[in-house]
């Protein structure tokens, strides 16, 4: 079997593009790329023309299943399509590294991807819209490779607590024989993902978001679900899956993503009050460019994929796993946005130390203060969101927030280059449960304020302060 291996010097090997190389100059909807440098993992796609708009789908919907429940045929179907896929030449749009240099061409870790209209694809509201797409025509592509137009990719549902171990599927044999395979991995094949940063609590205060923004991002930060779990999985997986210019090149990027993708199907069709998609307002003229099943260049706009089930022809089972007793959504009245302000995060090296200077904390009006407290009390759960944490350019790995020294959540930065480096500061949202310290954080003469401590793969960085344009608190 052919496993693609990325160069493990990334960014040192660089493949030159001139127009002479072909394609390069007609990328249709893509800036030319005919001097760029571009590293060789993460080269663009090289289109046959301009993208003809794609003329929407009627198939029978089907069901993507639980990859923690496929049977012994469907298992073979799927490492059936991905060893078909691997074994297409990578000069095939629909080959498994033409695939996955689709998402490094996107990611932003080339450069030239980010720059594309509607370009960028993490930390904004791109992020659900662009990788359901991508899904969407790389199931096709392993549906008709297989011959089955009804095949549906599984879902890595790491919001069930029983599911933090990889799908065996995945990783057994851990041998290239199993198309499934990648053995760049850092997390063990039997290894839990740390249930810290992928559990019910978590999942229950991203539920309990009912605008679009915090919950999936807007032009200038990404959403919550982004930041943890997606970016805590990347880097927990590790290996490949560890950066976003290789993620793509390890099978289990597409059962991560199909669970992301059905985060987003149950927030928006499954709660109470009904959930809004994104502002149409965001899309302007985006448009996204994708090889399909028949090798024809296809664009697919944001408003294509809002509706998985009636557009894009699946669905999927299983239901929400929460932290129970779930309480009903009772959002309390200072749900409301606190007043603009900036709410800056003090953010720490590796040994901590705490950064001398006007004390960062956020400013809790009094009756805000009594209210959460009242919630508190009341037997309610408590979140704050922080959107818009701006987080500097070359920082990655999972963060510690803490409360006075207590971890209360994670930011889960994925680098853009195997280096561990991104190209570009990051705007996140997160959303961390704070019952436990709400006595502290909200007593009345408390100056809440957080820390952000390196930790797993955690990168040293010099102490920045970091910013948050806005914070919100939810009960539920
Ligand atoms: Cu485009 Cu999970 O990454």
């Amino acid at each position: 079997m052919d496993q693609p291996r990325r160069s493990g010097l990334g960014r040192e090997r660089f493949l030159r593009l001139s127009a002479a190389a072909g394609g390069a100059a007609v990328l249709g909807g893509l800036p030319r790329s005919a001097s760029a440098t571009v590293p060789l993992h993460c080269a663009p796609p090289t289109p046959p023309g301009p993208p003809t708009p794609w003329a929407g789908d009627s198939r029978a919907i089907q069901t993507r299943p639980s990859a923690y429940a496929l049977s012994a045929a469907y298992l073979t179907k799927l490492q059936n399509a991905y060893a078909a896929m691997r074994a297409l030449p990578a000069t095939d749009g629909r080959s498994f590294r033409a695939q996955a240099n689709i998402h490094g061409w996107w990611c932003g870790g080339c450069g030239d991807g980010m720059m594309a209209p509607g370009g960028g694809i993490h930390y904004k509201w791109t992020f659900f819209l662009w990788h359901r797409a991508y899904l969407y025509f790389h199931e096709k592509i392993l549906g008709k490779l297989i011959g089955d137009p009804t095949f549906r990719l599984p879902y890595w549902d790491w919001d069930n607590p029983a599911h933090l171990v990889m799908p065996s599927g995945f990783t057994t044999p851990g041998s290239s024989s199993n198309s499934l395979y990648n053995g760049t991995r850092a997390l063990g094949a039997s290894t839990p993902l740390p249930a810290a940063g992928v559990n019910a609590a978590t999942m229950s205060a991203i539920y309990a978001l009912t605008a679009w923004d915090p919950f999936g991002g807007n032009p200038g930060s990404g959403g919550a679900v982004e930041n943890q779990p997606h970016g805590y999985v990347h880097v927990m997986v590790g290996g490949d899956m560890g950066a976003f210019s290789t993620a793509a090149q390890d099978p289990i990027f597409y059962a991560h993503h199909c669970n992301v993708d059905r985060v987003w199907a149950h927030w928006k069709d499954n709660l109470t009050p009904a959930r809004p998609n994104p502002p149409p307002g965001y899309f302007g003229s985006t448009a996204w460019p994708f090889y399909d099943e028949n090798k024809n260049w296809v664009s697919i706009k944001p408003s294509d994929v809002l509706d998985h089930e009636a557009q894009l022809r699946y669905r999927y089972t299983g239901g929400l796993i929460l932290r129970t007793p779930f309480p009903h959504f009772t959002i309390g009245p200072f749900r409301t946005p606190f007043p603009l302000h900036t709410v800056p995060i003090i953010y720490q090296q590796l040994p901590p130390f705490t950064i001398p200077g006007p004390d960062p904390v956020f400013r809790v009006l009094p009756e805000q203060r009594s209210k959460v407290l009242a919630s508190a009390r009341a037997g309610q759960r408590i979140a704050i969101g922080f959107q818009n944490i701006t987080i500097p350019q070359g920082v990655s790995g999972i963060i510690d927030i803490r409360s006075d020294g207590q971890v209360i959540g994670y930011l889960a930065i994925v680098p853009d280059s195997p280096d561990g480096t991104s190209m570009h500061p990051i705007h996140a949202t997160a959303v961390v449960e704070v019952t436990a310290v709400a006595e502290r954080m909200f007593a009345a003469n408390a100056a809440p304020k957080l820390t952000l401590s390196p930790q797993a793969g955690g990168r040293q960085f010099a102490p920045v302060p970091l910013r948050a344009a806005q914070a919100h608190i939810v009960a539920f």
